[in-house]
């Protein structure tokens, strides 16, 4: 298994491309059995995920080949069973169910199964798909959705959920009807899936919003559209400058994406220049430890929370980090411990206190965003930290050493 090892205390300095966004190319993946066709996406990033998704998909009977663009042709779909083995690899196959159900009257999908993050239950969007008049079953371990039509409905989601969101949006478009989705998702991902739809026909009011209005209409076709910048990639390379002491531009970014991160690390003692799309970030005083937790869009994002722990190690006194999103989501404290950070942990908290520096050692990854945290630490560790079970790392990000290595990081990766 592929390991990375890092000589960290390089202050990093150039230019890091910023990929398309695994959470945004997931979702428009799955909203092409919404419309059989060919579909053409721009900024598709190449990562295992998408490599899942296409598996997926092509178990399905879609055709799909990722060159400079990725064409998505599904017009010969003929089965609406998407198995355990495909699915437990990567929860965000669910994303299948509200297409398939929309389109064909019935689908087959698997559970997704336990995740080291959190439980992750489907409940909110099985709830929202019966509300729409889907019958749903649970068998062997299956999602077993059928329903003669679906019609629009009011969901009030008891909790935001990204992913319940795009799927009763996507299952709305073809509904008979108006369906209100209330409390829903505001991420920016969410907001790329609904402009793709109303590309495709549909009728779509409120993405990015609380409360989102779809229209039902008969069918939907194909179209070309753009994934977003990674706004998850853009923070963690913008933790990356601060926590080496370096200066580095990213590009093309999304600034409004990024505001409540920009915000916390401008907090934190770094300088950042937002110019059109691209970030100019560098650290010119001292790592301030200051206090986060998470929220949705447009608050501090779960999935920056490990990367901006890495940066508190090495902060100037304590910082206190709330987990709001996920109840299990500080599996990389110990690994951090390892490098030598001082961390204390209470329930959906941890206190932080900095340490002048870290060291390298041997550490783990235990999910995609630890392993990000874990790459951050290594780069400011004295000597060398080596990271096993970096396939977390693949998942996510794209060519991230090849990046790292070009402004000036000494990593490399191991058999
Ligand atoms: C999406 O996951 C992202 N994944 C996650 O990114 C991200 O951490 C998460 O949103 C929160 O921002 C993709 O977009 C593919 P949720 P999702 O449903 O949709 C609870 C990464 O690192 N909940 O918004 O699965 C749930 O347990 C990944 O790229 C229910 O209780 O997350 C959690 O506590 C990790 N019942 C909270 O809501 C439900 O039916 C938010 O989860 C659904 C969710």
């Amino acid at each position: 298994m592929d390991k990375l090892l890092i000589e960290g205390g390089i202050p990093l300095k150039g230019h890091v491309p910023i990929s398309g966004a695994k959470n945004a190319a997931l979702p428009l993946i799955a909203a092409t059995l919404l419309a059989p066709g060919k579909h053409s996406f721009s900024n598709v990033p190449r990562l295992r995920d998408i490599r899942t998704m296409q598996r997926l998909l092509s178990y399905m009977g879609a055709e799909s080949e990722h060159g400079e663009h990725f064409h998505i042709d599904t017009s010969r779909v003929h089965t609406t069973e998407a198995p355990y083995e495909l699915v437990k690899t990567m929860r965000a196959s669910v994303l299948v169910l509200g297409p398939l159900v929309a389109r064909h009257r019935q689908a087959k999908v698997s559970l997704p199964g336990g995740c080291t993050i959190g439980a992750r239950p489907i409940n909110l969007h099985l709830k929202g798909l019966e509300q729409m008049g889907v019958e749903v079953q649970l068998e062997h371990g299956y999602v077993i959705a059928n329903a003669e039509r679906l019609r629009g409905a009011t969901v009030s989601f008891d909790q935001v959920t990204v992913t319940g969101t795009e799927n009763l949006m996507m299952a709305a478009c073809l509904a008979d009807g108006v369906t209100v989705l209330e409390n829903a998702a505001r991420e920016p991902e969410v907001v790329n899936l609904a402009e793709y739809l109303v590309k495709m026909g549909a009728l779509i009011h409120g993405a990015g919003t609380p409360k989102i209005t779809i229209e039902g209409v008969s069918e939907l076709t194909p179209g070309i559209h753009t994934v977003i910048p990674d706004r998850i990639e853009t923070g963690t390379y913008l933790v990356a400058a601060g926590i080496t002491g370096g200066h580095l531009t990213l590009s093309p970014c999304r600034p409004d994406h990024v505001e409540a991160i920009i915000r916390k690390l401008e907090m934190a003692g770094l300088t950042i220049e937002v110019k059109d799309n691209t970030l100019d970030v560098q650290r010119t005083s001292s790592i301030h430890s200051v206090d986060m937790k998470t929220w949705p869009f447009p608050g501090f994002p779960t999935d920056m929370q490990a990367q901006f722990m890495s940066l508190m190690t090495v902060g100037d006194g304590v910082s206190l980090i709330t987990e709001q999103i996920f109840e299990n989501r500080f599996m990389h404290v110990l690994e951090l411990k390892r490098l030598g950070a001082s961390i204390n942990l209470d329930g959906r908290s941890a206190v932080v206190r900095g340490v002048q520096s870290l060291s390298g050692a041997p550490v783990m990854a235990t999910d995609l965003r630890a392993s990000a945290c874990l790459v951050l630490a290594g780069l400011a560790a004295e000597g060398v930290t080596e990271i096993s079970r970096i396939y977390h790392l693949d998942r996510g990000y794209e060519a991230i050493e090849r990046k790292l290595e070009a402004v000036g990081a000494r990593i490399w990766r191991k058999q």
